[in-house]
């Protein structure tokens, strides 16, 4: 017999979170899945279009910082899989405004762990193998400098409020696997891009900017390094370690794939200069080298590994060909892209929802 859950994704309608709903509710007809979002300026329900009508699919909008709300979820749906994405996800905004970032991501998860012990360690509750996912990210490791890589054993030294609050989330995580064995999961991943973006973050912002020629803002002089994984793959890799990883495992996703900032941009440049037909070496001219983000982590780099030995997992696409992927995904969804950065998206859930 298929196997029936129900699972909770939190922050499905952002970026990464609408890749693993759609992944869920396509492979999986036989589970229930409840997305559930608050519609933040990062949470974009056109995301999801393509399948917001599935039958194993509900959408509810709300906030997880809203414990009494979280508490009368859980009671009433009785989840027995949480995957948590939803959070503050920009550092930038995070040195601008903290405080969104300790209470989303570290009050909100601990909503999400307290509400999930409720009902799973409650002897009157018959629900069979629940697991709780925590999709952490690289960046609670800190900063490395030219050699070396995060592995699963890398203490964590988190240098920005994003960073230090997704850490103090992922503590409070592994405290309640040890102190309550709450079944436990958490995956530390790289930097993703890919469609559904939102364009505050580098890739999507200097697409955006180049298709209008707008200056490209390169912090400091390029130097600084990320790892990047085309999100698909992540999503693939949550699919996995969901189904197949064990209570209190930990697990670093990431594609052995390094570049400097400045390297990656002009890579991006020489694509959309084909893409739009316009002269080699024009959009390179938009590179507008600016002040420097406070505290930049120099350098991420993942060693995925275990995941790859235990659970067999590796990424399907080489960066170029993701990048170029990405980049005719929003040349293509221009709409979209319009529709984000003159906020019409936010009118979205009220025409599709709240008249239902
Ligand atoms: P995102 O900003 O695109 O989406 C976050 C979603 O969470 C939005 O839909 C937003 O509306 C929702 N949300 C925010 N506050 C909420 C609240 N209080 N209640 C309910 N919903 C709320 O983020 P993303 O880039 O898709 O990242 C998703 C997760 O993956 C985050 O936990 C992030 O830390 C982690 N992560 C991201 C990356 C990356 O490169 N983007 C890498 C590793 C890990
Ligand atoms: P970002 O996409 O914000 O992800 P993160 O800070 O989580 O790694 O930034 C990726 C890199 O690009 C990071 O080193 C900061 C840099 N950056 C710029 O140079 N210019 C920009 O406008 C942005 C948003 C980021």
């Amino acid at each position: 017999m298929t196997e029936q859950r129900k699972i909770l994704i939190t922050g499905g309608a952002g970026f990464i979170g609408s890749h693993v709903v759609r992944l869920f509710v396509k492979k999986y007809p036989a589970y229930r899945i409840f997305n559930l979002d608050k519609l933040t300026y990062a949470g974009n329900l056109e995301n999801l279009h393509d399948i917001e009508k599935s039958p194993n699919y509900e959408f509810i909008k709300g906030d997880i910082t809203d414990a009494e709300f979280i508490n009368r979820l859980f009671q009433e749906k009785q989840f027995d899989g949480v995957i948590h994405l939803a959070a503050e996800s920009h550092v930038d905004r995070s040195i601008v405004s903290p405080m969104d970032f300790i209470i989303t991501n570290i009050v909100g998860t601990v909503n999400l762990l307290n509400a999930a012990k409720m009902i799973w360690l409650n002897p009157n509750t018959q629900i069979t193998n629940p697991k709780f996912y925590q999709i952490s990210t690289d960046e609670v490791f800190g900063s490395l400098d030219q050699g070396g890589y995060f592995t699963e054993k890398t203490s964590y030294d988190p240098r920005s409020p994003y960073s230090a609050s997704k850490a103090s989330a992922d503590h409070l995580v592994r405290a309640y696997g040890h102190t309550y064995k709450l079944p436990v999961l958490v995956t530390h991943c790289s930097n993703n891009y890919g469609p559904y973006q939102f364009p505050e973050k580098l890739i999507p912002l200097a697409i955006n900017n180049i298709r209008n020629s707008k200056p490209i803002p390169v912090y400091s002089k390029g130097e600084n390094v990320r790892d990047w994984l085309y999100v698909e793959d992540h999503a693939l890799a949550i699919d996995l370690v969901f189904h197949k990883g064990n209570s209190g495992d930990h697990y670093n996703i990431g594609g052995f794939n390094e570049w400097k900032n400045i390297d990656l941009i002009h890579l991006l440049c020489n694509i959309m200069d084909k893409k739009l037909g316009r002269e080699a070496g024009a959009s390179a001219k938009l590179i507008t080298f600016v002040t420097d983000r406070p505290g930049h982590d120099l350098r991420y780099a993942i060693d995925s590994t275990r995941i790859s030995n235990e659970l067999g997992w590796k990424p399907s696409l080489q960066f170029e060909e993701g990048l170029e992927k990405t980049v005719d995904w929003y040349l293509s969804n221009t709409e979209w892209l319009e529709h984000v950065t003159s906020g019409a998206y936010q009118h979205y859930y009220d025409q599709q929802y709240h008249h239902r």
